[in-house]
């Protein structure tokens, strides 16, 4: 089959496109239409991700296609279309073979590469915002990196949980553009945020900060929050980890709320199909649009990689396999 391969850690330009054997027929086997693309799979190319995949390895850890056979007793079947995760690698290929309980019925309405845009950000997001989060009807939501894949996820969905108002942080006009396309209520640029959402709320601040990018602007991020307010880490784009002085938690009854949602989905059986059955019907019924990915062929994946990386990527990235 063809395939992504990382032959080495010097970056998303080494990704080769290569043939390989299929993966052995162990669990669902799927012939794949489209491949999402994740930050981690930049940071892995670079050896920076805490899981360190063997060299070589074929990166990827969502894809969409068809059911080629299953498993005796299944609930698939050949020829459902399907999303799935492999988690962390193994996605950028033709074949993939998963586990049952990581491949989900697709509504006929998300098309393939859409449908591989839309496990990995939308289940974390649904962790945060649901599960860690705690989210209540008419609370504001405000997200950091809101044109980036987690971020657009963040504002096709707050609102179907409930959210009265969504606040988009970007660093350009450009990427404005892009949360307002997925639904933001407001944007405001990066430079300058936390006075900008002070205006925006009256004084009052938000009831949850959604951020995948840490830094420096963290402690803004915590001074933006209302009373009960809960800022959820969910990952440190900007490059560095944020330490936060727990006077100010205390100070105005602020939590700071860890989110990892695979180690969550690996330490909750049933979670990732909990999710799913509260997802798919908003999809299939079009209350949450489906991602609208840019999309590269299989062959350009690793430009596709480095447009995260370099911080061009507008909304989710997925590679067309077939
Ligand atoms: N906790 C979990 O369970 C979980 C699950 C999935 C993903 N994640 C993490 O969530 C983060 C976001 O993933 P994503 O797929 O949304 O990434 P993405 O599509 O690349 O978006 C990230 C955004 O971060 C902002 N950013 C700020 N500084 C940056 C820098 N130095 N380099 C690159 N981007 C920078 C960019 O927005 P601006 O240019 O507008 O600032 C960019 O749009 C990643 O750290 C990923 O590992 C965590």
């Amino acid at each position: 089959m063809r395939a992504i391969q990382i032959p080495r850690l010097d970056g998303p330009d080494v990704a080769e496109l290569v043939d390989i054997d299929e993966p052995a027929a162990d669990g669902v086997v799927i012939d794949v239409h489209a491949a999402g693309v994740a930050f981690p799979d930049a940071l892995q190319t670079r050896g920076l991700y805490q899981y360190k995949a063997p060299l070589p390895y074929v990166p990827g850890a969502e894809i969409a296609g068809v059911v080629r056979s299953a498993p005796a007793g299944s609930a698939l079947s050949a020829g459902d279309r399907v999303a799935g995760l492999t988690m962390l690698t193994g996605g950028m290929a033709e074949v993939v073979a998963l586990p049952e309980d990581r491949v989900f019925a697709l509504p006929d309405n998300v098309s393939f590469e859409a449908g591989a845009g839309v496990l990995f950000n939308d289940l974390t997001v649904h962790c945060a915002l649901r599960t860690r989060g705690r989210l209540a009807g008419g609370e504001t939501v405000l997200v950091h990196g809101a044109a980036g894949g987690i971020g657009t996820s963040t504002l096709r969905l707050a609102p179907a949980f409930g959210a009265a108002r969504t606040i988009a942080v970007v660093s350009s006009a450009d990427k404005g553009d892009i949360a307002r396309a997925a639904g933001a209520s407001d944007v405001v640029l990066a430079d300058g945020f936390k006075d900008a959402v002070k205006d925006l709320t009256g004084g009052r601040g938000v009831d949850i900060v959604l951020d995948p990018v840490g830094g420096d602007r963290f402690t803004d991020s915590l001074r933006s929050l209302a009373p009960g307010g809960r800022l959820l880490v969910v990952g440190f784009t900007g490059g560095e980890i944020p330490t936060v002085k727990v006077n100010r938690l205390l100070l105005n009854n602020v939590d700071v709320v860890g989110v990892g949602w695979g180690a969550w989905s690996g330490t909750h059986p049933g979670y990732l199909a909990q999710q799913w059955a509260e997802l798919a019907p908003l999809l299939a019924s079009g209350a949450v649009a489906a991602p609208e990915p840019i999309v590269y062929p299989l062959e350009r994946a690793g430009e596709a990689i480095a447009s995260l990386e370099n911080r061009t990527a507008t909304g989710k990235v997925v590679l067309k396999v077939r």
